[in-house]
């Protein structure tokens, strides 16, 4: 089976997306699958050959090194990234790995052009990522799936550019302090801050409005973080429960990809009723979306209430060996690799 793995890509996740696609790479059976690496820079420039083994810092393979020609693919070895047509990969390729985390590859975006092609790929659709990527639309399909969440507010930048007023007070109003400002349309947390009173509120707007037309603005909860996995197309499962022990403020891009001080809890210590509850919500927000091949499902468990509150779904989870995604499979049975070949299954049935 020829398998293409895309990583990079144009969003503020390139770097973990490398990092990603790097234990997918190493974690392919070498004996089931031909396997074509494909870069995306930050740029939107596709690539492949030994620019893109380089990109990875993956082992180079040496018949890619005695031979630029030989590459594992009919398409040329580029020692450099430079232009690889998306369109010409279909051709070569028997199913795409799109390891991609934020907009531009976790958005319908790269699914859309897949589908042109009439290429089989990994994960969800068109319209799974995109709501999956858009928090206000993810949270609107939640809401009518009868799925609780915290509560919130979405607002346009140019709104807020013109009449700043009318937004604080309707958030002082609605939601109070602390409230966590986010861009709509961004992964790992990025461009999200925590505001405590009204100075850190203009300050947390300004900055989300930097990255996105539309912000949304959440009430603070006191709850644990608690993370399923799902695996499925029409008839997902759903893993254990796993819980993140932020040590930073919150469990915000540092905290995820730079310092590492986040502790992974697997399983969650939770009540059998609450490990039940929150795995069959999990599967409810997958089916909301209409999801398909893999997500992560984020929860928050409120601790003076015991309630669960849905936060997110990630359509293109992190995927590296020390991930939350793959490590929820490996305690709840699935190792690594088998993951990986049952994704591939569910892209090609
Ligand atoms: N957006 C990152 C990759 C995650 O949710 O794991
Ligand atoms: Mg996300």
């Amino acid at each position: 089976i020829r398998v293409g793995v895309v990583f990079g890509g144009r969003s503020g996740e390139h770097e973990v997306s490398i990092h990603s696609a790097r234990s997918v790479i190493e974690n392919l059976n070498p004996e089931k699958y031909e396997i074509l690496p494909i870069g995306i820079t930050k740029d939107g420039i596709w690539y492949t050959g030994l620019a893109s083994y380089k990109a990875l810092g993956t082992e180079i393979p040496p018949k890619l090194l005695a031979n630029q020609s030989a590459s594992p693919s009919n398409l040329p070895a580029q020692t450099e990234p430079g232009p690889t047509l998306p369109t010409s990969i279909g051709e070569t390729l028997d199913v795409i790995i799109p390891v991609l985390h934020g907009p531009y590859g976790e958005d319908g975006t790269v699914q859309g052009l897949f589908e042109l092609l009439d290429l089989p790929y990994v994960g969800a659709g068109v319209l799974a990522s995109a709501v999956g990527m858009d928090k206000a639309m993810m949270k609107a399909v939640f809401a009518h799936a009868g799925l609780p969440q915290c509560k919130y507010q979405v607002f346009l930048r140019n709104r807020w550019e013109r009449e700043p007023e009318p937004i604080i007070s309707l958030v002082e109003k609605n939601l109070g302090y602390p409230c966590f400002v986010k861009p709509a349309n961004l992964g790992s947390s990025v461009g999200i801050s925590k505001a405590r009173d009204r100075n850190g509120l203009v300050a947390a707007m300004n900055e989300a409005a930097r990255y996105d037309r539309k912000i949304i603005v959440e009430e603070g909860v006191d709850a644990r973080e608690i993370e399923v996995a799902v695996l499925g197309n029409d008839e997902p499962r759903a893993s254990i429960a796993g819980e993140i022990v932020p040590k930073a403020d919150f469990y915000d891009y540092n905290a995820k990809y730079v310092d590492g001080t986040s502790d992974l809890i697997i399983p969650a210590d939770l009540p059998e009723d609450l490990m039940k509850e929150v795995r069959d919500m999990a599967i409810r927000a997958y089916q909301a979306i209409d999801g398909s091949g893999l997500s992560r499902v984020d929860f928050f468990l409120e601790r003076n209430t015991d309630r669960l509150l849905i936060n997110e779904i990630n359509t293109f989870p992190g995927f590296t060996i020390y991930s939350m995604y793959p490590k929820l499979w490996e305690a709840t049975g699935i190792s690594y690799q088998e993951l990986i070949d049952e994704l591939i299954r569910l892209a090609i049935e």
